[in-house]
């Protein structure tokens, strides 16, 4: 039933942003509505900072990392006030729904204006893969391959060094993207928020392996984990091996998205369209058992996401 929708960008980016909006766009003027980019996140609601898009708005964008219609944070949208400066923003843009790409924070954004009479659809776009409803999250895919490529070459220079590098990935609170490139690097160890971790027994498994043989190590600590520098200190400590730290940071928000960012993208992006063509709002678009659904959005903020703790003791086994 919709005629006109909005498409905006919130919080951090994520590769394969781009890939979505494309997707809404394309969708929604396929099914004959209107489509306006909202630049800027919430900021660009609340400020009126929009642009009616066509076809050719999305050309070649689906390769590109970052976000065309840029990203920020509102503080102002999170209090009732923003939510009702942001609901009668929409009706003077003749807006009959808005899809909003980003993480948890956005969504309790998006699940606010659709109290408010505003039908929102949320997809999830972050590097980190930590929201709840869904087993993927768009950018998560191009962000490990960076990661696990920069460690690739970490390690080519630790191995010249008889040394052991410390890395820190990024993940806000989750380590979901540190033990799945720790494991497609072969990491001697991985450290994250979600298990606890013995330094100890990491140096000894060091001592122990380099006596047979072993000349390097690398160990993937989580960012959440908060201590990569003690860690490194400790670990050098401990086992005499000399230790370097390495944050990685924000180039594993870069780059031109993966196939699996963009084909994921690309279907939600769909979905959330043909959810607002029927007048739904309040929800969020997610994968689960591999295939795209979508659930409403109060259920999806209260669910909790399991770690990947299979993962965690096949790496932790294999890893001396
Ligand atoms: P993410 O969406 O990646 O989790 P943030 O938590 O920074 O990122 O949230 C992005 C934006 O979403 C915030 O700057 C704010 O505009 C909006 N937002 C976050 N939390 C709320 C909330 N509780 N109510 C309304 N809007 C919110
Ligand atoms: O949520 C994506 C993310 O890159 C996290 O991994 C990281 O903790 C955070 O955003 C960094 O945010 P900022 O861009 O504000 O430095």
């Amino acid at each position: 039933m919709a005629k006109k929708i909005g498409v905006l960008t919130s919080g951090g980016d994520a590769p394969g942003m781009n890939a979505a909006v494309r997707a809404v766009c394309r969708a929604g003027l396929q099914k004959g509505m209107q489509v306006l980019g909202i630049r800027r996140g919430y900021n660009g609601l609340l400020n009126g900072e929009v642009v009616d898009m066509n076809a050719r708005s999305v050309s070649g964008i689906i390769q590109r990392g970052g976000t065309m219609l840029y990203t920020a944070r509102c503080p102002e949208f999170m209090g009732a006030e923003g939510v009702k400066k942001g609901r009668d923003k929409c009706i003077e843009l003749g807006l009959d729904g808005i899809v909003v790409i980003g993480g948890d924070g956005s969504f309790r954004g998006a699940a606010d204006l659709s109290a408010q009479g505003i039908p929102c659809i949320g997809i999830p776009g972050t590097i980190d893969n930590d929201i709840s409803c869904t087993e993927y999250t768009i950018g998560y895919d191009t962000a490990m391959n960076t990661a696990m490529e920069m460690i690739d070459k970490i390690r080519d220079t630790a191995q010249s060094h008889d040394r052991c590098s410390v890395v820190e990935v990024m993940g806000r609170g989750a380590g979901y993207i540190a033990i799945n490139v720790g494991a497609a690097v072969g990491a001697e160890a991985v450290i994250t928020p979600e298990r606890e971790y013995d330094l100890n027994a990491i140096a000894k498994n060091m001592q122990e392996t380099k006596k047979a043989g072993k000349t390097h190590f690398i160990i993937v600590v989580a960012e959440g984990v908060g201590k990569t520098e003690y860690i490194t200190r400790t670990i050098q400590e401990l086992t005499g091996i000399e230790a370097r730290a390495t944050i990685l940071g924000h180039v594993q928000r870069g780059g031109s998205p993966t196939v699996r960012d963009r084909v994921i993208a690309t279907e939600m992006g769909y979905h959330a369209v043909e959810l607002l063509e029927q007048g739904i709002g309040n929800r969020i678009v997610g994968m689960k058992n591999n295939k795209i659904y979508d659930v409403d959005i109060q259920e999806a903020l209260s669910m909790k996401k399991p770690f990947e703790d299979d993962l965690y003791d096949i790496l932790t086994r294999t890893a001396f």
